[in-house]
């Protein structure tokens, strides 16, 4: 079938924020203790990070890490995870009922950022402590020296301040499951003179409130209202956390789960700009997409499932085809928001729901996923241009009508390259795409990588780690202003030109 879409420099959405390419890493099964950080492994450095991991995570080109939780963080006492590691207590994680040795601690995380050329996000406890507490932290982290927690961190080898810019008021305290869950009013309040005693601090530093742990929770834009009434004039950045599960739904709208996520930034930012109008604040919040993937969820069995193992082999799905094809027009969906979405984490990074699968003491290699978010994070770079695909549409249970093409385009003018990012979600037909050139002319193809097979289960295991990668496509070319390209069904398609 046809579909049609305009290339213009002139209709801009936005710049493309690097922050969108961030990850997770939780204590959460195995994404630190033989996810990224295992001393003995044949592979770890002095400083027992898995230096295959950490070639991959450059590879991958993420950006910034947000860390330690995720529910983890709101039951954890960061002083547990600093100073000598001998004398660091084992203790109970309740949000994962699993045993926390914290051999790892906020020096080995900003170590491995370090290694790794990631930004540090930092996550709060704000479920059992409080401003504090968070107050100990920032003054270790990042005030260079002379009071007793900048001393304490001097004296655990670190002499320089951390200099953490970006932290998170919290993890997901409208979920019943977080520990010290909260009302919107009681977290508002908390969150706000948190915020309000960080940013006397420093003024530069940047705040995530806590928004809803997902769009179907019934406090959802109520719960983001009352928070931002609380807290708009000293935070940031508002997050939001959305899963899509593959064996929740039939297939054709899962593959269309790139709607969700579009419906719910369209809906948080409308909640974001009424508390503003409400204010007579004309500074704009801008959203944090701080947790988001493909996840299994219906497979996990829950919290109540796991018994107080350390690092437990913990929802670690294995993505196939469809699930890339997924991650790839989810980043489309939030390069389509570069306006107002400014960061983003897929959740998360290694072994828990990751792009990356390690084994202990074995090999690590790439999910099918990896490779569309590999790609989007190297090439989309400049302003996102403002796309309006024109396609047939298809019929889906949970979203009714959708377009069968998904797209964005970056405009990169200093290097005067353009990346064209195009998702066929349509599972039996081809489409035929006609993008108009006319504004670019003298347009040529680069490069034409497509992630599609005729197997769309097909996933990539310790054995046959490359089985699914994106593959070059020769042929694809430009003639007279006009590109005409063939998607695959079930595909994800990165075009250069320049
Ligand atoms: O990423 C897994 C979990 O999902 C996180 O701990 C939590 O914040 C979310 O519910």
């Amino acid at each position: 079938a046809p579909a049609r879409l305009t290339l213009e420099p002139g209709f801009r959405i936005g710049a493309v924020d690097r922050r969108l390419f961030g990850s997770f890493v939780e204590h959460m099964g195995r994404s630190v203790y033989t996810g990224v950080f295992e001393p003995g492994h044949p592979l770890a450095d002095a400083d027992g990070f898995r230096t295959d991991v950490l070639d991959l995570v450059r590879e991958m080109g993420v950006t910034m890490v947000r860390y330690p939780g995720g529910n983890f963080v709101s039951n954890y006492r960061w002083e547990d995870g600093v100073g000598p590691a001998e004398d660091r207590p084992t203790r109970l994680d309740l949000a994962w009922r699993s045993i926390e040795s914290n051999a790892f601690g906020l020096g080995e995380f900003m170590a491995w950022a370090q290694k790794a050329g990631v930004e540090p996000m930092m996550a709060l406890n704000l479920g059992t402590r409080g401003t504090a507490e968070a107050l100990d932290l920032l003054e270790y982290a990042n005030h260079p020296g002379g009071t007793a927690r900048s001393e304490q961190r001097r004296a655990h080898g670190a002499e320089d301040p951390y200099g953490v810019r970006l932290w998170c008021l919290g993890n997901e305290l409208d979920g019943p499951w977080q520990m010290g869950h909260k009302t919107a009013h009681e977290y508002g309040r908390l969150a706000a003179e948190t915020a309000r005693a960080m940013k006397r601090f420093d003024p530069g530093l940047q705040l995530v409130a806590c928004g809803s742990s997902n769009a179907y929770i019934d406090t959802f834009a109520s719960w983001e209202a009352t928070v931002l009434e609380h807290t708009y004039p000293f935070v940031d950045y508002i997050s939001l956390h959305a899963y899509y599960d593959p064996s929740g739904t039939d297939e054709d709208s899962f593959l269309a789960s790139a709607t969700e996520m579009d419906r719910m930034i369209d809906d948080v930012v409308a909640t974001a700009d009424h508390v503003g109008a409400r204010l007579r604040d004309r500074r704009r919040i801008k959203l944090s997409f701080d947790e988001w993937n493909v996840w299994y969820q219906s497979r996990f069995g829950g919290e109540h499932s796991l018994d107080w193992e350390a690092a437990p082999r913990l929802i670690e799905d294995v993505y196939d085809v469809k699930d890339a094809v997924v991650v790839g027009s989810l980043l489309i969906t939030l390069l389509r928001h570069a306006d107002r979405v400014g960061a983003a984490c897929q959740a998360q990074l290694a072994n828990v729901i990751g792009p990356i699968l390690t084994e202990p003491g074995g090999r690590a290699w790439r999910q099918t996923t990896f490779h569309p978010f590999a790609q989007t994070a190297r090439y989309a770079r400049g302003t996102v241009l403002r796309v309006e695909p024109d396609s047939p549409v298809l019929e889906t249970e949970k979203y009714g009508e959708v377009p069968a093409l998904w797209a964005t385009a970056t405009h990169d003018e200093a290097r005067g390259e353009i990346a064209l990012f195009a998702v066929n979600r349509d599972r039996t037909a081809p489409l035929t795409l006609s993008v108009d050139l006319a504004a670019f002319p003298g347009a040529r193809v680069v490069e034409h990588l497509l992630l599609a097979d005729d197997d769309p289960r097909a996933t990539n295991t310790a054995e046959q780690p490359d089985r699914v990668r994106p593959r070059a496509v020769d042929g694809t070319k430009t003639d007279d202003r006009r590109l005409t390209v063939e998607l695959p069904p079930v595909s994800w398609s990165m075009i250069r030109l320049t």
